[in-house]
């Protein structure tokens, strides 16, 4: 059987909204042959939908029938690590494991750009689905179809902990509290952010992370919908994060942090539990992946 590994991907670092993305060091494994009829069963027990309308199954038969490939069936095989539903990109890991390895099984024949389109498309937009395919920290444009990508190795200096409370926030819905216009002020604002992080990133100059992942177009709207998360922003900057802001769509609320700060990890595992408001959060310490989505 094909084995994918998909990293989960934190979208938008504040300004970059639906632009700026990571992939970290969470994964979902999924293996994957073809079969007469749907055979889907979860390696670990988690509740996942066994039928056609399983998200990684429909996406490789749609791969198929796209390529005018017969379609028999697959057995897929699921461990799912990254946390559902939760802005940790467990929707794209799925999308980029359905089409790699269709694609694989079909003996490759679409490019891993027009798989990275392919995955945009069906996502809505490039900001989980580019880091999860190649790592790295990637900035994104869609435009007509297409994916306009670069990707930066991130270095050693930094982990990342993402706060994960025990509640769904769905995209849509996360999406659908957002206004339709927004001021000119506020679109400068975040373009100017969005633009410094990426400068930031590519010059490992972190200590700007913290100005450059404020936002004025989608954190303040969103905010509500998170049980805690004004009170999960004020403790991760308490202890010193260099930046925090609301991973993709939320819920997750990730801070960044020097590597070396275990002390960081240490104080936020004692806080949470202390918290009447934030007792439903969990801190996972996250690194960077650099290598993105590999199929064996
Ligand atoms: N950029 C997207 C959003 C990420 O914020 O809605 C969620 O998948």
């Amino acid at each position: 059987m094909l084995k994918i590994t998909v990293p989960a991907s934190s979208a938008n670092l504040g300004a970059g909204f639906d632009a700026l993305g990571l992939a970290l060091t969470l994964y979902n494994r999924v293996w994957m042959e073809e079969a007469d009829g749907c055979h889907i069963a979860a390696t670990d027990g988690a509740a996942i939908p066994t039928d056609e309308t399983n998200m990684i199954y429909a996406t490789a038969r749609r791969l198929y029938e796209r390529c005018g490939h017969p379609f028999r069936g697959l057995r897929i095989l699921q461990e799912s690590n990254i946390p559902m539903t939760r802005g940790l990109g467990s929707s794209s890991a799925c999308l980029v494991a359905g089409l790699l390895g269709a694609n694989t099984l079909m003996g490759s024949p679409v490019s891993p750009a027009d798989l990275c389109d392919l995955a945009a498309e069906l996502e809505g937009h490039p900001d989980n689905i580019a880091p999860a395919m190649l790592g790295g920290f990637v900035t994104s444009v869609y435009d007509e179809g297409q994916v306009y990508s670069v990707k930066k190795n991130i270095d050693e200096q930094l982990a990342f902990a993402a706060f994960v409370p025990d509640f769904r926030l769905l995209t849509s819905k996360a999406r659908a509290a957002l206004p339709d216009m927004v001021s000119h002020k506020d679109a400068v604002y975040n373009l100017s952010r969005a633009a410094l992080a990426t400068a930031a990133f590519c010059d490992g100059d972190y200590s700007l992370l913290g100005v450059a992942t404020k936002d004025s177009l989608h954190q303040k709207y969103r905010l509500p919908l998170i049980d805690g998360g004004d009170e999960m922003f004020e403790l991760a900057q308490d202890l010193g994060a260099l930046a925090v802001y609301i991973s993709g769509a939320g819920p997750t609320i990730m801070a960044v942090v020097p590597r070396d700060d275990q002390e960081f990890f240490a104080r936020a595992q004692e806080a949470l539990p202390q918290s009447e408001k934030l007792k439903h959060f969990t801190v996972y310490r996250l690194l960077p992946d650099n290598t993105g989505a590999t199929v064996e």
